[in-house]
């Protein structure tokens, strides 16, 4: 097997995640800050890890509050070969997904508990981890064709650009406690919904709501104050106008396209807002 830094460079997100950031990448790099202006990484939103996999800053801090996802890349990071043995033995039949998905995570070893979870987002309907209001993962079966069930070389990619990075299942102001200047801290919350009737809801049943937002634009703030910089994706939302209407930030405007919704006419691109509190960018 090749040395693990071997794959380094071609890391890139193992799961499907509700907000993914893979597209946006292009639009995303002239404004963050240069990889070698920046000491430590800090990304308290983890999800599927899209900013970080194509940066792979070599001392990072992920986190999120979902404590299986988090357990899912410790899982990777540190048991690889286990988790694609466990994968390997998962089926692309209803019966067999509807039985994996009744499963009581509890039950199940670290490894087995992460390999169920990749499995179930392989092969569900869209693609996505979604919970219900109790924590049980309550998708139908997608019914692809050929999911790839077990990308052996992309989580071997992912695990290299694990290594050494620290993993933590904290809420977003826990996790960046500790960040100083020549740090910087990239914010990919639960967006602020557009439409007056959306629930501000997340998508791990805990929900995200206005308190939070308000909240998070706090902990920017203060961030700011100490000298870190800080990047946030969100919504174009009249509230996330106002949240973050002060000299110290800019608002640039993110051409983003509606990619889980399952009416095909509301898939058309949408207006998103990266907010930084810093000037320049990698302009490479
Ligand atoms: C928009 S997604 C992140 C998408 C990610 N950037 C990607 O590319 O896939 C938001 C994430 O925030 C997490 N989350 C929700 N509330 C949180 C909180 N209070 N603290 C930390 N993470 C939270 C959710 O579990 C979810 O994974």
């Amino acid at each position: 097997m090749a040395h693990p830094s071997a794959y380094v460079n071609s890391a890139r997100p193992f799961l499907k995640w509700a907000g993914g950031k893979q597209r946006l990448l292009p639009q995303y790099a002239p404004i963050f800050p240069p990889r070698e202006k920046i000491k430590r990484y800090f990304e308290p939103f983890i999800g599927s890890g899209a900013v970080f996999f194509h940066y792979q800053f070599p001392q990072a801090h992920l986190s999120d509050r979902n404590e299986k996802l988090i357990e899912v890349y410790k899982m990777v990071r540190d048991q690889t070969e286990q988790v694609i043995a466990a994968l390997q033995g998962h089926r692309n039949e209803a019966d067999y997904y509807y039985a994996m998905r009744a499963q009581e995570p509890a039950g199940l070893s670290s490894v087995e508990r992460a390999a169920r979870l990749i499995y179930l987002n392989k092969t569900c309907y869209n693609g996505l981890y979604r919970e219900n209001s109790k924590g049980a993962f309550n998708v139908p079966f997608g019914r692809y064709h050929n999911p790839k069930i077990c990308d052996e070389p992309r989580l071997r990619a992912a695990a290299a650009a694990l290594r050494g990075v620290d993993l933590r299942a904290v809420d977003f102001a826990k996790a960046v406690e500790t960040a100083v200047p020549h740090d910087f801290v990239y914010f990919d919350p639960p967006y602020v919904p557009l439409s007056q009737t959306s629930n501000f809801t997340s998508y791990n049943g805990a929900g995200f709501d206005y308190d939070d937002q308000v909240r998070l634009a706090e902990t920017v703030h203060r961030l700011t104050a100490v000298g870190v910089r800080v990047a946030v994706s969100n919504s174009s939302a009249d509230l996330v106008y106002d949240l973050y209407n002060q000299p110290a930030y800019r608002l640039i405007e993110i051409q983003a396209r509606r990619n889980i919704n399952s009416q095909a006419d509301k898939r058309g691109p949408v207006k998103e807002l990266l907010i930084v509190n810093y000037d320049g960018g990698c302009k490479t």
